[in-house]
């Protein structure tokens, strides 16, 4: 291992949001950022561009735009351009002017269920209505399974349904969905003329034997119908640099959302393109290492709640670095999320953002230190003893 991500790096100071939200006693295991220092050369493009001293206004950003167009070439089978991606300074501003800009007041947008808490927000602030289409779950042992649940998938589609927002890898539930899974999705999104919004930021953080199949990438009908969301953000570690993208092939939809994004300058920072740029291009052999990382994390926390939490059901992730618990069997007397930030001193995100289906749920997130997590389940384990 070149890189140390047993590292305990001092995170507690006023301008994190995952490390200052809460008290010093508790640890945090909630918001989408990892513990870890991102790659070595991320962080020496960012000194050299600081240490120009100069800051004007960022006009492109030509190298991100090549590395992006080899990139997804290579690993999404996306044959786009430089032109077809429009960089954002985060994929939530992203979500909510998608929402705002496409199609007409109260018209419907759909989403999965449980899930991440600004695809719930989105439609509404865009002045649409909100649809949701519940997944199926299985249960084998403490270990639980999430699958689309085609039927019920299909009867939330109403004729007021214009959109539908796929998270992929999917947050909270760790799914990293089969080309037959999309497949189907797609079959019926294009049936149903609906405009998809694939968010994939999650896309470079799979455990073995997960693959990311892009959902543009399945046909070019279906690409004509997509707005594809990522970020380096993620995978690098970067959140707080705030550089995200969309990539877009209708040549329509792409003038609409560029000219929009521009009229309201909605564009990232300079240490966003030049931290983005130099993630994909040299940020690999760490993220190679990264992956070996959070799948012991992932497997340790597995093996810890079936050997000592019999009472909690937990997903088994096959991308992202977040797990899904379902806590409902121990009848606590308030939400889990209450219980464990009060008796364990951990926070974990609370379920019931996730929507209903997350009620009695919380979402861990392992992208922190072993040590961390070990503390973390052990005090959880403890709380549940008292
Ligand atoms: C699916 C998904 N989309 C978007 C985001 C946030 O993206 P950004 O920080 O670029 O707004 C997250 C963060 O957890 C996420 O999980």
């Amino acid at each position: 291992m070149v890189y140390n991500f047993d590292e305990h790096i001092e995170r507690r100071d006023p301008v994190s949001v995952k490390w200052a939200m809460y008290p010093d006693d508790v640890l945090p295991l909630w918001v989408a950022d990892m513990d870890f220092r991102s790659p070595p050369e991320v962080i020496a493009a960012l000194q050299q561009r600081a240490a120009h001293g100069v800051f004007g206004y960022h006009f492109d950003a030509p190298g991100l735009r090549e590395v992006l167009v080899e990139r997804y070439r290579t690993r999404h089978g996306l044959n786009v351009t430089g032109d077809q991606f429009v960089f954002t300074p985060g994929i939530v501003a992203t979500l909510n002017l998608i929402t705002r800009t496409f199609h007409h007041p109260g018209e419907g947008v759909l989403v999965q269920t449980p899930i991440y808490p600004p695809f719930l927000t989105a439609p509404k602030n865009g002045g649409k209505q909100l649809q949701t289409a519940e997944m199926a779950v299985t249960v084998e042992g403490q270990r639980l399974r999430y699958e689309i649940d085609f039927d019920r998938f299909e009867a939330a589609i109403t004729p007021e349904t214009r959109m539908f927002i796929l998270c992929n890898p999917y947050n909270p539930v760790g799914r990293v969905y089969t080309r037959a899974e999309l497949e189907k999705l797609a079959e019926i999104c294009l049936r149903h003329n609906l405009l998809v919004i694939a968010d994939e930021i999650h896309c470079d953080l799979l455990h073995p034997g997960a693959q990311h199949i892009s959902y543009a990438s399945l046909s070019p009908e279906v690409a004509a119908h997509t707005i594809t969301l990522s970020a380096p953000s993620k995978t690098f570690n970067i959140p707080g640099l705030a550089c995200s993208f969309a990539v877009i092939e209708n040549p329509a939809v792409l003038r609409t959302f560029r000219d929009t994004a521009g009229a309201v300058g909605l564009h990232p920072n300079t240490f966003g393109y030049i931290g983005a740029e130099a993630a994909y291009r040299y940020g690999q052999p760490w993220l190679d290492e990264l992956h070996a990382y959070l799948t012991i994390n992932r497997d340790t926390l597995v093996q810890f709640v079936e050997e000592r939490l019999p009472q909690i059901k937990v997903t088994v992730p096959e991308g992202t670095y977040l797990a899904w618990l379902d806590c409902r069997d121990l009848n606590l007397p308030e939400s889990p999320y209450k219980y464990f930030l009060e008796h364990a001193k951990v926070a974990f995100s609370g379920g019931e953002a996730f929507g209903k289906a997350g009620e009695g749920f919380v979402r861990l997130n392992y992208g922190c230190t072993r040590a961390t997590l070990l503390d973390a389940l052990n005090r959880v384990h403890e709380s549940l003893n008292q």
